[in-house]
């Protein structure tokens, strides 16, 4: 018998998650069936939706998320034994599964599915900048917002794992480009090695002063990760017609009182903005498209990628507790 180990929800987040709200435990898996295959992980995702999306959270579950696994047995047509597979599974370090088909997986995520061959760069980009992440800069940048050439484009979480990418990706774009990110190493990282004009730490610098300076005509477009105060005032500081893409609410997960939605500024309406929430599930049918076009950026040196890798099965709630503090330089992974 083949057994499993899994990082269960011991009790409901209360604020900022703590190692208590976790426990191990472990359990016997069935035999493989027909369409089903048994994948050993290799990495785990930490991504900041395991604390943002409250309905995925029931005590006793396994915790949601998703991981890049080496398939060991397959009895499921086009998951061969030796491949990598992306599925969300969970924090569990061995799965049997369905794939193909009759996959089950969460609402509003992907279905397991075969790692793109990464050739020579490491399977865990199959969870960043060439997975979901990738995909959720890629196509609200490029579908949604449209930025031109000579536009002004701020990113807020610019230092995180879709943050950084939307960050260059503008760059190639022809866009000055804003990044906003919680530490002066990140500011300096973002500036030195990524070639943002300007970057700013927003815990220690006033976001509408540092606009004012960066753009003093404005921004076009707004990639918001956070949400919060900071967006209300990029969102106040845009110029005539700009759009802004909802990512994500970072700055609001922890919170047991979600800040409500009293009134966007004035000059939203004066300035006649567009805002439009974007998840990446929408582009599920352009999967392959959009990690081509980011795999041969990477392979061309334009958009780099960076890693936050915790080493251990057992360190994986203490690698999500610091990606949410803000300990992550891109993408936060646990390797197991
Ligand atoms: N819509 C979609 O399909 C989709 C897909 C993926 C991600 N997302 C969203 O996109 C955002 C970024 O996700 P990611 O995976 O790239 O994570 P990430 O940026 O790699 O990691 C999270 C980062 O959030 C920042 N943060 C934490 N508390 C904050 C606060 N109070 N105010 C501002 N920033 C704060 C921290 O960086 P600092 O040091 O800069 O504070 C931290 O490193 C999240 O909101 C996530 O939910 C949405």
């Amino acid at each position: 018998m083949v057994k499993a180990r899994k990082i269960v929800l011991a009790r409901d987040f209360q604020g900022e998650p703590r190692a208590e709200d976790f426990r191990v435990e472990e359990e016997d898996l069935p035999p493989v069936k027909d369409g089903q295959i048994l994948a050993e992980a290799v990495y785990f995702s930490v991504d900041p939706f395991q604390r943002g999306n409250r309905a995925a959270h029931k005590v006793g579950d396994t915790m949601v998320a998703a991981q890049v696994a080496r398939i060991v047995e397959s009895r499921a047509a086009g998951f061969p034994v030796g491949r990598h597979v992306v599925g969300y599974w969970g924090w569990r370090d061995r799965t049997v599964a369905d794939v193909g088909p009759n996959a089950e997986f969460p609402i509003h995520m992907s279905p397991p599915m075969l790692a793109p061959d990464l050739g020579d760069l490491p399977v865990s980009l199959s969870l960043g900048v060439l997975g979901m992440p990738g995909i959720s800069g890629y196509f609200p940048l490029l579908d949604v917002l449209k930025p031109k050439a000579g536009e002004v484009v701020v990113v807020s979480g610019a230092a995180g794992a879709v943050g950084s990418i939307v960050g260059q990706i503008a760059l190639i774009k022809g866009c000055t480009v804003i990044g906003f990110a919680g530490s002066d190493a990140k500011v300096k990282w973002l500036k030195d090695d990524l070639d943002f004009h300007h970057a700013f730490n927003y815990k220690t610098t006033d976001v509408s002063t540092a606009l004012k300076q960066a753009a003093p005509d404005g921004v076009d477009v707004y990639f918001d990760n956070v949400g919060g105060d900071m967006s209300t005032k990029i969102i106040s500081n845009m110029r005539y017609r700009g759009r802004i893409a909802s990512i994500g609410g970072i700055s609001q997960y922890n919170e047991s009182e979600i800040q409500k939605l009293v009134t966007l500024p004035f000059s939203f309406l004066a300035n006649q903005l567009r805002l439009e929430g974007c998840a990446y599930s929408r582009w599920h049918d352009r999967w392959d498209e959009g990690i081509s076009q980011l795999m041969q950026w990477v392979r061309e040196g334009k958009l780099k990628y960076r890693e936050t890798v915790t080493d251990g099965f057992h360190n994986a709630p203490k690698a999500f507790i610091g990606m949410l503090r803000g300990e992550n330089f891109g993408k936060a992974v646990v390797k197991l």
